[in-house]
């Protein structure tokens, strides 16, 4: 059988462009830090249903068949010339975080749909199936644990545990999913799609300061996320001599500048670590802070880095309890290792941003994606594309233009084609179903 070929063939940058304006009114508020309107659809809210429910809608005109998992994941397949191969998948996630722009995630599944669209205009089958997924809980902002839908998906996380998590006001997964009638009928783990490629805005200024057009992402680093409970005694602030204290706000101030001074010491690598919630009780100003719950995101592309960062930080936790009397009680709410995803995937989005005329790099993606869950079942890929204003993400500046967005999908489509016209013989027989020999 042979194949059309595609390589004339390009996306409708308008198109695509205006599928993520649409997209970004859903859960649509005015930052006042910025001045410019944000958007805020937290996984499982009634904004991220509307932006679902306004997805499936496109989803359907463009042919999809859509099927949904046990934890709320979205799969739109568009049938293959040899159907029963497993499908070339394409994915993201449109879940945002609580100041967001219009890009993370988002261009990832509508530059599916649009290359979707654009092989349905221009009457192409591939022989493979393709299937479109939009993952749950990618942020992990309401619930705690990031990627999850994926994570689950691909069996690195257990489905009943992850349905009991709760958010802040005490409501589960599994209640969120019931009340939005998510609970489908495709079991997880799934069955591992042929190969995986997602395209993602970098979120950071590598790209944009080397003047690269397409990022080939050669990994994900570590991700860490620690919950920590820091318990000491309300006093007052004017009446309570120092000795009597057990203030855990200045644990809590303690802990900051450790991790601050761990990464300034260079001692670990590429390390980063942000403590980005910080909630005092009772929050008074003549009072003895009594309670701090602290959250700290520690990023390492190393591995063996991240775990000596880990121990160096428990320690410094029991010589905090010492130093100032309170207790720290720590919880690890996610926790995945650095991901590399296979040479011969980097290969095909190189040589693909080549034969488009494209500039690229190498580069190691800073934030967590869905592509790293799925790369532990199949081989999987990231297209990046160049941000603005230094890359800033997870804020309603983060920005890229049409063209920038129209050239990663561009790639995404060429190099989703050839995947999804690989041969079923000589490379399956010899595998499990899921390895890729390109
Ligand atoms: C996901 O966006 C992350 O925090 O890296
Ligand atoms: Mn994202
Ligand atoms: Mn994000």
């Amino acid at each position: 059988m042979t194949h059309p070929t595609v390589s004339h063939i390009r996306i409708d940058q308008d198109r695509l462009w205006s599928s993520l304006q649409d997209l970004g009114e859903l859960g649509a508020y005015d930052d006042g830090e910025t001045g410019l309107r944000g958007v805020r659809r937290l996984a499982l809210t009634d904004e991220d249903i509307q932006g679902r429910q306004l997805v499936l809608g496109w989803m359907e005109n463009a042919g999809l068949t859509i099927r949904i998992d046990q934890m709320g994941n979205i799969y739109a397949r568009r049938a293959g010339g040899s159907d029963s191969l497993p499908p070339v998948m394409m994915g993201s996630h449109i879940d945002s975080v609580g100041t967001a722009g219009k890009f993370d995630g988002c261009l990832g599944v509508l530059g599916g749909l649009e290359v979707i669209r654009t092989l349905n205009e221009n009457d192409v089958v591939t022989l493979r199936p393709l299937e479109l997924a939009i993952f749950t809980e990618e942020e992990g902002v309401r619930f705690g644990t990031d990627m999850l839908g994926s994570a689950v998906a691909a069996g690195r996380l257990l489905l009943e545990q992850a349905l009991e998590i709760q958010d802040r006001d005490g409501t589960s997964v599994r209640t969120e999913l019931e009340r939005h009638g998510l609970i489908g009928d495709v079991q997880v783990p799934i069955t591992p799609p042929y190969a995986y490629l997602e395209c993602h805005i970098e979120q950071g200024p590598i790209l944009a300061a080397a003047t690269r057009q397409i990022g080939v992402v050669q990994g994900i680093q570590a991700i860490t996320w620690k919950e920590l409970h820091i318990t000491g005694r309300a006093a007052h602030a004017g009446a309570t001599p120092q000795t009597l204290r057990r203030n855990a706000g200045l644990a809590a101030a303690m802990i900051t500048v450790q991790l601050n001074e761990m990464v300034e010491s260079g001692r670990y690598g590429q390390m980063l670590a942000t403590v980005g919630r910080h909630d005092s009780y009772p929050n008074l100003i003549n009072i003895v802070p009594a309670k701090v719950l602290m959250t700290v995101d520690m990023r390492n592309p190393d591995g063996d880095s991240m775990r000596l960062m880990e121990s160096h930080l428990d320690r410094y936790l029991a010589e905090v309890e010492r130093a100032t009397g309170v207790s720290i009680a720590s919880r690890t709410t996610a926790k995945t290792p650095p991901v590399a995803f296979p040479i011969r995937m980097r290969e095909l989005v190189a040589k693909t941003a080549t034969n488009l005329g494209f500039s690229y790099m190498e580069i190691t993606s800073g934030a967590g994606h869905d592509a790293g869950e799925i790369a532990s079942i199949s081989p999987a890929g990231m297209v990046f594309i160049p941000g603005l204003y230094d890359g800033i993400s997870h804020n309603p500046r983060e920005y890229s233009t049409p063209e920038a967005c129209a050239d990663g999908i561009n790639v995404l489509l060429q190099a989703v084609v050839e995947l999804a016209n690989h041969p079923a013989v000589s490379l399956e027989a010899h595998t499990s179903g899921s390895a890729l020999v390109l």
